[in-house]
């Protein structure tokens, strides 16, 4: 078993963040056996379709891979690294653009999102992005690719851009990856508004748990954050219609690894003057080793580097055959 995901590098890094994507990959490498490995990279090559100061770009890529260390992401059992420093990524994608169709490119629905209706003023990037995760997955002989379900038809354009490639070429070079989509992944609103995302663009700092929050902010928030004067229900079936209170028995049930029933049928009766303080010990329990961690780790740029240096020479040691195998497949010389 081989599993790769990629992870756009994104500043001001939240609870939606951790829950719904970071413990998701700790869980995965957590669960491999010796004969599996895992490799988890910083997608900066795809993140230059999104505009941003260089700076900022470099902060990012160093936030995320803190996080993913603190988190729990073990960088001598995983592979962990960024996208930019293995170069076979872009050579891989080059090459890929031979295969991949622009039929099959006009079918993302990604792309048309992104884009909006300034449709010729989107970047190449932005159009070619599938192909660029084509070769991300291939490059490793993945077999398993852990995603969310808006990545789902871009790990389709994978498996077509492998079977044409090795259909056309007459080889048996790349393997066909399948997604590992989650059943129910955790979806975290703000803590402002039950029915918009938790999210990092938010104005209101107030709406959302940020990973450097110390004890203190993380208690305010919870005890400011926006509820309902009803009392918690027996079963989570409640919770219909009360947005932020279902919201916030799912954060509790999240990080407290129980359902929402069980939530509900231990807090039966009481309100959310009872239920908050519970839930704002059960975070900031939680979130602190992380936060300790992340801070410290984010306060050594070059040890933070030399991580990433090193999971990119594994990457690359890993891609190299895979890559000089395609060169020869289409008569390139290297
Ligand atoms: P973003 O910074 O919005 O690009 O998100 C980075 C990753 O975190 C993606 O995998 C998102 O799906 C995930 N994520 C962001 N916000 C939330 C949220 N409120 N709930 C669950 N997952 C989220
Ligand atoms: N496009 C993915 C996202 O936005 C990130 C990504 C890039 C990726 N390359 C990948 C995920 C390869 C899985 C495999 O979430």
């Amino acid at each position: 078993m081989r599993v790769l995901s990629g992870i756009q590098p994104t500043g001001n890094l939240h609870l939606g963040n951790y829950l719904g994507a970071i413990r998701n990959w700790v869980r995965m490498q957590d669960e491999m056996d010796s004969q599996s490995e895992c490799f988890f990279f910083l997608a900066d090559m795809h993140s230059i379709t999104v505009a941003e100061e260089p700076a900022a770009r470099i902060r990012h890529v160093r936030d995320m891979a803190a996080a993913l260390i603190a988190a729990g992401i073990d960088p001598d059992r995983s592979v962990l690294f960024n996208q930019a420093r293995v170069p076979a990524h872009a050579e891989l994608c080059w090459l890929l653009n031979g295969t991949a169709r622009i039929g099959w490119l006009n079918r993302m629905t990604q792309f048309k999102d992104k884009a909006g209706k300034n449709r010729e003023g989107a970047s190449v990037g932005l159009y070619v992005y599938p192909v660029l995760m084509a070769a991300d997955v291939l490059l490793y002989q993945a077999t398993h690719v852990p995603v969310g379900e808006d990545q789902k038809q871009h790990l389709e354009l994978t498996r077509d851009v492998a079977t044409k490639f090795n259909a056309d070429f007459g080889v048996d070079l790349f393997t066909i990856p399948d997604p590992i989509i989650p059943k129910e992944s955790a979806r975290i609103m703000s803590l402002r508004d039950g029915t918009a995302k938790m999210s990092k663009s938010d104005p209101s700092d107030a709406s959302r748990i940020n990973l450097t929050d110390d004890d203190d902010a993380i208690m305010a928030k919870v005890r400011k954050a926006k509820s309902d004067q009803e009392m918690l229900p027996e079963t989570a079936e409640g919770l219909a219609g009360r947005a932020e209170a279902a919201n916030l028995v799912g954060i509790f049930a999240t990080l407290s690894g129980e359902s929402a029933d069980a939530v509900c049928a231990r807090f039966a009766g009481q309100g959310f003057g009872a239920f908050k303080p519970a839930l704002g010990e059960v975070l900031v329990e939680s979130l602190r080793p992380i936060r300790e961690r992340f801070l410290a780790l984010r306060g050594d740029d070059s040890a933070l580097d030399a991580i990433l240096q090193k999971g990119a020479a594994r990457a690359s040691a890993a891609a190299e055959p895979t890559l000089r195998a395609a060169y020869e497949a289409m008569g390139l010389m290297r």
